[in-house]
């Protein structure tokens, strides 16, 4: 059986509103999955929703609805989300699911009979909002928690335990062997000196039915439901265990599924998980070990992102400063949005969203650069050749290469905003280009009919090299820049970046902006004069 690139998202919380940070996300995991496949991989991408919980259950509750309505209803907007940012998810996981709840209970179930797990009193403090226990050690010099754990109250509970702590040396040995388990390093080293430094502690992972009905049952004692994270994390696998991959089912004793297609390729293990760089401890700690524990191999990678803020603060809703990626989509396009959030923040570091960055990218890089080298090449092609595609001429075939490559290597190694650059190097030269040939001139001396040919074909050619470069991360423009060509089919395949497929002869599609100017009407003067560039 073959083995597909696996590909995963955190699953969001599914109260509150998607906003920025659940976007970015999403679209860095959308362009590295659609970038594998435009390499010619077969992908599995999944994305979902983490629906139980304390939180979940207050505020069904306070909206007089069923946690499920509510979870149901508020699922239907976070696939459209889904949609809007146009991914390319195989699935989307909802972990109120009964094929979710099916495999959890086995995991619990071998987990229990392999003697993972033990019972035991707990007392102290509990934050309700972060569903977490919390020990002195979180508590402020003057007593007091911080904020950020809501309400803290004592309380006195038996619950069941994970034995982590036998499980830290391998995994300390694990990650020093496997120096790209966690991405970026330095997320890494913060993993290694967290596990080097501190005894892990038990994790407790049931919290008792009376206090918090709405979770998954522990199948060896009712009055408990499972801790929401153990229930979470699990996504990664449940999915493909459910879906019959024998890499995932097998360990838990699962067989194929009863119904549905057989399933023609593997999944498990994970290739990558795309996460915040709030939590990592859970997918670099706490699930590996649960792998471990099941018998199931372990994850690639985890790649960490940062976080954003806007103007330089965290957004908030009580500050009202939260970017709300669908009003910037509606107004400036789901590829202004794609472009501008893996353009700005590399795969890593924190970002700072703010309205000017984003109009100055957009009006510079997307309108003057790439949509201005578009609609003038092939307006003048249309103009100067009545649309039909001269005879072949290698002049930028070097500058496309070269884009080319670098796009595939940084592809590879997760550097998505060093592959734009790689892309914009070439955007900027061809834009040089037309600067230097002025085509416009040439086309007022017929002395210079074939010298005109020769400009005509590179720049056509470059705009056909672009739209395939373009795939993974602008799929919409990479088809409409097909389209203007004359091409039916969007671009598919990096193979087709090589130079020279337009043959001579070939009549070009109609030419539309791109990216229309917010400052003046699409039709403004300097769009509509060939070779022109404001
Ligand atoms: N439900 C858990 C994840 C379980 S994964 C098994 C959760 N949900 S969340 O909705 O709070 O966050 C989902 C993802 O969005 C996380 O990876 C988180 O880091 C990311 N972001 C949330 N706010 C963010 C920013 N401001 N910036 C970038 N990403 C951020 O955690």
């Amino acid at each position: 059986m073959t083995k597909r690139f696996y590909i995963t998202t955190a699953i969001d919380y599914v109260n509150g509103q998607p906003h920025l940070g659940h976007a970015y996300e999403k679209v860095v995991t959308d362009v590295i999955a659609r970038g594998r496949r435009w390499m010619g991989e077969e992908v599995f991408f999944l994305t979902g929703l983490d629906e139980h919980g304390q939180k979940v259950q207050q505020a069904a509750l306070a909206e007089g609805k069923t946690p499920q309505a509510y979870c149901d209803e508020l699922a239907a907007s976070w696939k459209a989300f889904a949609a809007k940012l146009n991914l390319t998810n195989n699935d989307f996981v909802r972990t109120t699911e009964p094929r979710h709840k099916a495999v959890i209970q086995a995991i619990l179930s071998k987990l229990h009979a392999n003697g993972q797990f033990y019972k035991a009193e707990y007392k102290g403090f509990y934050s309700a909002k972060e569903e977490t226990f919390l020990t002195e050690k979180d508590r402020r010099p003057d007593g007091t928690f911080d904020p950020m754990w809501g309400e803290v109250t004592e309380l006195a509970e038996e619950n069941y335990y994970f034995r982590l702590s036998a499980h830290q040396q391998w995994l300390i040995d694990y990650i020093e062997a496997n120096p790209d388990f966690v991405y970026p390093s330095y997320r890494r080293n913060e993993v290694l000196g967290f596990l080097k430094n501190n005894r892990l502690e038990d994790l407790c992972i049931s919290r008792p039915a009376a206090r918090l009905s709405w979770g998954i049952p522990l199948p060896f004692d009712p009055g408990y439901v499972t801790y929401v994270w153990f229930d979470a994390l699990s996504n990664y696998i449940s999915v493909p265990a459910a879906l019959g991959d024998p890499a995932a089912a097998g360990p838990l004793g699962l067989g194929a599924p009863a119904s549905g297609q057989p399933l023609q390729s593997s999944l498990w293990p994970a290739d990558a998980h795309v996460i915040g760089k709030d939590i990592v401890k859970f997918h670099a700690v706490y699930w590996p070990i649960m792998l471990k524990a099941m018998g199931a191999a372990l994850p690639r990678q985890i790649l960490a992102h940062g976080w954003w803020q806007k103007d330089g603060a965290k957004m908030s809703k009580s500050l009202g400063n939260v970017v709300d990626p669908v009003a910037v989509i509606d107004e400036w396009g789901v590829d202004a949005f794609r472009y501008y959030v893996v353009r700005e923040l590399d795969l890593g570091p924190d970002g700072n969203w703010t309205d000017a960055g984003f109009q100055a990218r957009y009006s510079a890089e997307l309108a003057n650069g790439l949509g201005n080298l578009v609609n003038r090449s092939l307006s003048m092609l249309k103009r100067y050749r009545g649309g039909v595609t001269p005879p072949r001429s290698d002049e930028l075939a070097e500058a496309a290469a070269k884009a080319a490559a670098g796009v595939v290597e940084n592809l590879r190694g997760h550097r998505l905003q060093g592959a734009l650059e790689d892309i914009w190097a070439l955007v900027n030269r061809a834009n040089q280009y037309v600067d230097q040939t002025a085509p416009f001139k040439l086309a007022k001396d017929p002395a210079q009919a074939a010298r005109l040919g020769e400009v005509l074909y590179n720049l056509a050619e470059t705009c056909r090299v672009l739209a395939v470069l373009l795939t993974p991360f602008l799929p919409d423009s990479a088809a409409r820049i097909h389209r203007q060509l004359g091409l039916a089919a969007p671009p598919k395949h990096a193979g087709e970046a090589g130079w020279g497929v337009l043959a001579e002869g070939h009549v070009i599609g109609e030419v539309s902006p791109l990216f229309p100017r917010k400052d003046a009407p699409a039709a403004a003067p300097a769009q509509s004069q060939p070779g022109k560039r404001s």
